[in-house]
């Protein structure tokens, strides 16, 4: 017998329409959008056996970002996302997490690593190629995270293209991005996850187990959790490793796409990019940040575990457990205020978002807030900043496209494409 739904008091209008990975969506944005429209910025959406309560007010959303982990969890909401795609053996006995790995001060291993990463892909281009810009970002992100937890000398491997295609293959982030493939997924009993996941763990292991020491590199603080361990040693480093992997892959390659793009259109803009570039990050950083807030799809969810008030600003909500918090970036980053359908580098001052003057900061998230926000976030914006000061520094990119969009079924993470964003590379005048 189905359950019945978790109870919220009072209940908020309910929307039809279901989540993407129930039934059928073709347009996500459309959709919630809509939902909001006829609802307003507080409604529920029941979707297959779940409750979702979506929360848009800035109130709403204060709340969203502060209710602690205990009471709402974002582990749990994201693991149920994951699994959908993922095979369960990669969560289980995990022991090395991002922000473990993010916390280190030193941060001077992984430059070095990204610097060697991007040489070589830069070595692989010659004017006059054309090139598709999130294909060679998506190449772009497998080695430089790579070369950061996998070890440089995953980057010299004669595997590293196997590698790769396994863990696209693999990619947890298919169950977002395409979350309408996900019921062709359970069909198969994630055949492909799990050969994928053991071709990954093999080529992982066999390197791992050519260090003759842990090393003072990500990779080797990972190791370092499994000093001791005997027969799960190598497996247990190795999908340490694809687990961070597979969370890295989940935007930045996307958000660099569109850094790219958005600069290709705008060549004002790269012109003080390159003005300034290796003397003052600032602007190039402030471009990955207003590339990011535009290009964000993603659905931030919270599992409720124990009965949790939220308060809307209008009226306070009793949520029992089992249901949903969930709000949904692309409605409040491009519309929660005048002017932010633009793209504008110059509306940010360093990490904060000064215009429009005076909105409540939750009202646009490029790397997330409070507990939950992303412990890769210096990483990755050294990461995106280097790409666009090596690559502009060398080339001038002409565009083969005329205006992407995002891929319309999306739901999760940072936009991809909807089609192919083509250039060709001028050698710089
Ligand atoms: C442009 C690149 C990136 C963007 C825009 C981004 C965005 C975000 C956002 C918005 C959140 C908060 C989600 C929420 O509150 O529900 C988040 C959390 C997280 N991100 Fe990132 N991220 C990026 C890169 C990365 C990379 C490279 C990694 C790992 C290698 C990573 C690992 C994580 C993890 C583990 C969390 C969860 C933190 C927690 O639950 O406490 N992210 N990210």
């Amino acid at each position: 017998m189905d359950r019945p739904m978790p109870l919220i008091e009072p209940m908020p209008p309910a929307a039809d329409g279901v989540m993407p990975w129930d039934g059928p969506v073709s347009d996500t944005v459309a959709a919630i959008g809509a939902a909001r429209a006829a609802c307003g910025d507080t409604f529920v959406i029941d979707s297959g056996r779940d409750r979702y309560l979506f929360l848009f007010s800035p109130r709403g959303l204060q709340e969203f970002y502060a209710v602690p982990e205990q009471t709402a969890s974002k582990g749990v909401a994201d693991w149920k996302m994951l699994i959908r795609k993922l095979p369960q053996e990669l969560f289980e006995g995990r022991r090395t997490l991002p922000h473990e790995l993010f916390g280190r001060s030193d941060t001077q291993a992984y430059l070095e690593a990204l610097e060697d990463a991007i040489s070589r892909h830069l070595d692989g281009l010659s004017p006059g190629d054309e090139v598709e810009i999130f294909d060679f970002t998506r190449r772009l992100g497998h080695s430089m995270g790579l070369a950061s937890w996998a070890g440089r000398e995953m980057l010299d491997s004669p595997r590293i293209e196997e590698l790769v295609a396994a863990l696209d293959a693999l990619d947890g982030a298919e169950a977002f991005v395409a979350p309408d493939r996900m019921r062709e997924v359970a069909r198969s009993k994630k055949a492909c996850e799990y050969e994928a996941m053991a071709e990954a763990e093999e080529i992982i292991s066999e390197s791992v187990a050519a260090r003759a020491s842990p090393g003072d590199d990500l990779l080797g603080t990972i190791i370092e959790r499994w000093t001791g361990e005997t027969d799960q040693r190598l497996s247990g480093v190795a999908r340490d490793v694809i687990l961070v992997h597979l969370s890295s892959m989940s935007n930045m390659f996307a958000a660099l796409g569109w850094t790219l793009v958005h600069l290709v259109q705008h060549p004002g803009v790269l012109a003080r990019v390159r003005a300034a570039a290796g003397a003052d990050r600032d602007l190039a950083s402030r471009c990955v940040l207003e590339s990011t807030r535009i290009g964000q799809r993603s659905i931030m969810l919270r599992a409720v575990l124990a009965p949790v008030t939220v308060d809307d600003g209008s009226r306070a909500y009793e949520v029992s457990p089992g249901a949903t918090l969930a709000t949904f970036l692309p409605l409040t980053n491009l519309s929660g205020g005048p002017g932010l359908d633009r793209y504008d580098p110059d509306r940010w001052r360093g990490r904060s978002l000064v215009s429009p003057a005076g909105l409540p900061a939750e009202s646009v998230t490029t790397f997330g807030h409070g507990v939950h926000a992303c412990p890769a976030r210096p990483f990755s914006v050294a990461a995106m900043v280097r790409v666009v000061e090596r690559l502009f520094g060398d080339y001038d990119l002409e565009p083969r496209f005329a205006d992407p969009v995002p891929r319309p079924g999306q739901i999760g993470g940072v936009a991809r494409a909807a089609g192919p964003c083509v250039v060709e590379l001028r050698a710089r005048q």
